[in-house]
């Protein structure tokens, strides 16, 4: 059989539309192709069509590794700053809250989901913000932070949680300094956030598009949902079925931040409405829709 790359990535754009919702066209396209090549050229084209056809005969091993193979995993420590403060603020507001109306003296409970959390950067920085939230209120509360992504490979680099240089080097030094402990790893020092950080976040795999998200529907609301540079690869469709999942999932005063470039995207009405760049509240109606 004569393979070619042009067939190869008409099949595997077919396969990630059903499996991901992912949209293959335009850049996303010209991306494709680069990947695809990369992976030819580590593992040769005849493995990568073996695996298109097992994904395309639905074995969930392979469309995983194609999945894998495909996802832009592309994260940095203290990426868009703004938004960590957003996040801040938001937080000691609702720390205070919970301070004055807490009648039961119960240990507040802080939760945020990170969705599309890649190699786990933008997690790691919820929990050093929550932490800040946390020492410059005085009030003590349990964090807990959810953060998955589609790609298993990412997830589990996530869980090593040790990270070179270049990618902690926007962090600003003072939080780098309280928050994350070097390890030597071939004579480089890298990163790896402090053990109180590290009892705060859970990962794990699933996909967005998924109908659910097991460990986001435990039944506490979250009071950040983060999904950064992630639905700018989706259709419409998976688009709505996100927003509707994230409002029913988020606090009725909750903060749903994306990233600057999916900023005024219109799938996200009618369950949010935008309160600064980027930064989303449910909208009246989605409100109405919680008991
Ligand atoms: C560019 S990274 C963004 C990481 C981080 N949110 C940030 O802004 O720095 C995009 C991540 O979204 C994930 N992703 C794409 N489609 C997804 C889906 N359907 N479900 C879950 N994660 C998905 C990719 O695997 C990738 O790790």
């Amino acid at each position: 059989m004569q393979l070619n790359i042009s067939s190869l990535i008409e099949r595997v754009a077919a396969v990630s539309a059903r499996a991901s919702g992912l949209l293959v066209a335009g850049e996303r396209l010209s991306h494709l192709q680069r990947r695809l090549e990369g992976f030819i050229d580590m593992h040769g084209i005849v493995m990568l069509e073996a695996m298109v056809r097992k994904s395309e005969q639905g074995d969930s091993h392979a469309i995983q590794s194609l999945r894998n193979a495909l996802s832009v995993n592309f994260t940095y420590f203290w990426r868009d700053p703004e938004h960590f403060q957003y996040l801040q603020e938001h937080l000691m507001t609702r720390l205070r809250a919970m301070a004055r109306n807490n009648e039961s003296k119960a240990k507040p409970l802080l939760r945020i989901l990170s969705a599309g959390c890649a190699t786990g950067e933008e997690p790691w920085c919820m929990a050093m913000t929550a932490a800040e939230a946390i020492r410059l209120t005085k009030i003590d509360a349990t964090v807990e932070i959810i953060a998955f992504d589609v790609d298993s490979a990412a997830i589990e680099e996530a869980q090593r949680c040790v990270y070179n240089p270049e990618v902690v080097k926007k962090l600003p030094v003072h939080m780098r300094d309280r928050y994350m402990q070097p390890v030597n790893q071939r004579y480089i020092t890298h990163w790896q956030p402090i053990a109180e950080l590290q009892g705060m976040v859970r990962f794990y795999t699933v996909d967005l598009l998924a109908q659910s998200w097991p460990l986001c529907e435990d039944g506490a609301r979250f009071d950040a949902i983060f999904c950064r540079n992630v639905i700018i690869y989706l259709s419409d469709s998976a688009r709505i079925h996100i927003f509707e999942k994230f409002s029913s999932l988020i606090r009725s005063d909750g903060l749903m931040i994306l990233s600057r470039v999916e900023g005024g995207i219109n799938q996200a009405e009618p369950y949010f409405k935008p309160c600064g760049d980027s930064v989303y509240l449910l909208s009246a109606a989605a409100r109405r829709t919680i008991k």
